[in-house]
C-alpha cells in the first residue's frame, strides 16, 4: 500500500500543501487545486487573516450568510444575521419574528454572566489540613494572577471566587479549585485558562511551604486546569406571550384555545420524551448556532452547554416551556450562553464584525438576548409547522432549489419548477420526473 503519511506538513507553503494533497489524495483528473484556489478571497490581506484562524488552511468553506428581519426584542428592532446551510431555517426564523412583531415581540433578560473554570489536582493531604490555610491560599493565588487580571478588573470583571472542593470520596486524592469569573464582553476562554494554569502552578508552590505542610501534604500534582463549558449561571431567558384567543387561525380555522392546547402538548411531549426533546432542542440550536456562527462565537461551546443544561434535572428535556393559563399563551426558554462581542474571532472575521455592526454592536449580554430570542423563534416556527401543516411542506419547498441544482436545472427550468410545485408536494422523485418531462416535451401532473 502506498505510504501517504507525511511529517512536517504544517511547515510546507500553502502551494506545496495543495500540491501534495492533490497528488496524494485526489484521483487523477479531479482538479482539486483549481477548486481550492477558486474559493480564495480576492483580497490577499483578508485571506491572510482567514488563514491565520487555523492550521494548514488551504481555502475557505462557504456557507450561506442570511438575515432574519423584523425581530423585536425588548422593544428594539433587530435584523438578525444567520449563517446556516439548512434550507428553511432563516425563513422559519423570519416568519416567527414577523408573527410576534405585532404581538409585542420577544422579551429577553440576562440573569447572570458568571463563567466557571476548574483546576483538577491530586493531593496527598486532607481538607482538614488545608481549611485553616484557605484564606491565605486564596490571597496567594490572586496575587499571583494580578498581572493577568489587571485589565479585566479595570473593565469590571476578574476572578469572583475560588472554591475548594474535596472530591476524594469519588476518586482517592482528587480535589478541585472551582473558580468563578466575570469576563465582561469577552467570552473569556483564553483569560480564564491563563488564570487557571497560573493557579495550578501557584497551588503547587503553596503546598511546598514547609511551615504549612509536611509529608504527603506536599505531594500535589495538577492534572489539568481548564474552563468549564457548562456555565449554568451564565443564563438568559427569552419569552413571548399573547392572549390565547389571538391564536385563532394559526391552524386553519382552529379556535385559539384549541390551538394553544395543541402547541402546549407539543412542548409537553419534549419535556417528557428525550427522543423528541433532542429534535426539539436541535431546532432551537438551528437558530442559536446560526447567530453564534455569524457573530464569530464558539458554537461547540454553546451546544455543549445547552445540552448539559437540558439534562440538568438528570433527564434530558426540552429547553423551552409553554404555559396556557389565565387566557394567556406563554412560551419561554432559559438558555445558558457564554458569548463574547470582543476578542476571539468577533472582530477579526470580517463578516463577524459586520454581523455585530448590523446588531448595533451589542454588549455580550445583549447578544445573549438576541441569540436566545432567535432560538425561541426557531423553536416556535418549527412547532407551529409541526402542529399545523407538518414540517415537510415548508422544508421541501426550500429544498426544491437544492434538488434542482443537484439535477443541473437551468434558470428557466428552475423558474418553471417553482411555479409548478407551488401547490404540490416536493420530493426528489417528483422534481426529477418534472425535469424529465420538461426536457422531453411531456406534460406532467403530480399531486
Ligand atoms: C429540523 O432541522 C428541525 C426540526 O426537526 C425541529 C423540531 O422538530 O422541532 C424541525
Amino acid at each position: 500500500m502506498q505510504d501517504k503519511t507525511i511529517s512536517g506538513f504544517s511547515r510546507l507553503s500553502k502551494a506545496e500543501k495543495i500540491e501534495w494533497l492533490t497528488q496524494q489524495w485526489l484521483p487523477p483528473g479531479e482538479n482539486g487545486a483549481e477548486a481550492i484556489r477558486s474559493f480564495w478571497h480576492q483580497d490577499e490581506e483578508v485571506q491572510r487573516v482567514l488563514d491565520g484562524f487555523s492550521e494548514n488552511t488551504l481555502s475557505n468553506f462557504f456557507m450561506p450568510y442570511g438575515i432574519a428581519p423584523n425581530f423585536k426584542i425588548n422593544d428594539r428592532l433587530y435584523a438578525v444575521p444567520m449563517v446556516i446551510e439548512e434550507s428553511s431555517v432563516v425563513a422559519a426564523a423570519s416568519s416567527a419574528a414577523k408573527f410576534w412583531l405585532p404581538r409585542g415581540g420577544f422579551t429577553a433578560q440576562v440573569k447572570s454572566t458568571v463563567k466557571i473554570g476548574q483546576v483538577h489536582f491530586s493531593w496527598g493531604g486532607t481538607s482538614d489540613q488545608m481549611l485553616p490555610h484557605l484564606p491565605a491560599l486564596k490571597t496567594y493565588l490572586l496575587q499571583d494572577v494580578a498581572h493577568l487580571t489587571e485589565n479585566m478588573v479595570k473593565r469590571g470583571g476578574g476572578v469572583l471566587d475560588i472554591e475548594w472542593l474535596d472530591l476524594s470520596h469519588l476518586e482517592p486524592n482528587y480535589f478541585q479549585l472551582k473558580v468563578t469569573f466575570e469576563t465582561c464582553d469577552s467570552m473569556g476562554a483564553n483569560f480564564i485558562n491563563s488564570v487557571l494554569e497560573q493557579f495550578g502552578r501557584s497551588l503547587h508552590t503553596f503546598v511546598q511551604n514547609p511551615s504549612l505542610f509536611s509529608g504527603s501534604a506536599r505531594d500535589l500534582t495538577v492534572i489539568m486546569a481548564i474552563l468549564s463549558n457548562y456555565t449554568p449561571e451564565c443564563i438568559v431567558q427569552a419569552s413571548v406571550e399573547c392572549p390565547i384567543d389571538t391564536l385563532t387561525g394559526v391552524c386553519a380555522d382552529m379556535p385559539g384555545e384549541a390551538y394553544a392546547k395543541k402547541f402546549w402538548q407539543a412542548v409537553r411531549i419534549a419535556e417528557i420524551d428525550p427522543y423528541r426533546a433532542t429534535t426539539h432542542n436541535k431546532g432551537i440550536f438551528n437558530g442559536v448556532d446560526a447567530v453564534v456562527l455569524a457573530t464569530g462565537n464558539d458554537f461547540r461551546a454553546v451546544e455543549a452547554c445547552g445540552h448539559a443544561h437540558a439534562a440538568h434535572t438528570g433527564r434530558y428535556q426540552s429547553l423551552s416551556h409553554c404555559d396556557i393559563s389565565d387566557g394567556t399563551f406563554r412560551f419561554w426558554m432559559d438558555l445558558p450562553l457564554a458569548l463574547g462581542t470582543v476578542g476571539g474571532l468577533t472582530r477579526l472575521h470580517p463578516l463577524a464584525r459586520l454581523s455585530l455592526a448590523i446588531l448595533g454592536n451589542p454588549s455580550a449580554p445583549e447578544l445573549m438576548e438576541v441569540i436566545a430570542s432567535t432560538g425561541l423563534a426557531q423553536n416556535f416556527a418549527a412547532l407551529r409547522s409541526l402542529t399545523t401543516t407538518g414540517i415537510q411542506k415548508g422544508h421541501m419547498k426550500m429544498h426544491l432549489l437544492n434538488i434542482l441544482n443537484h439535477l443541473g436545472a437551468n434558470q428557466t427550468e428552475q423558474e418553471k419548477a417553482c411555479d409548478f410545485f407551488v401547490d404540490k408536494t416536493v420530493s426528489f422523485t417528483a422534481v426529477r420526473d418534472f425535469l424529465y418531462a420538461q426536457r422531453n416535451g411531456k406534460s406532467l401532473s403530480v399531486k
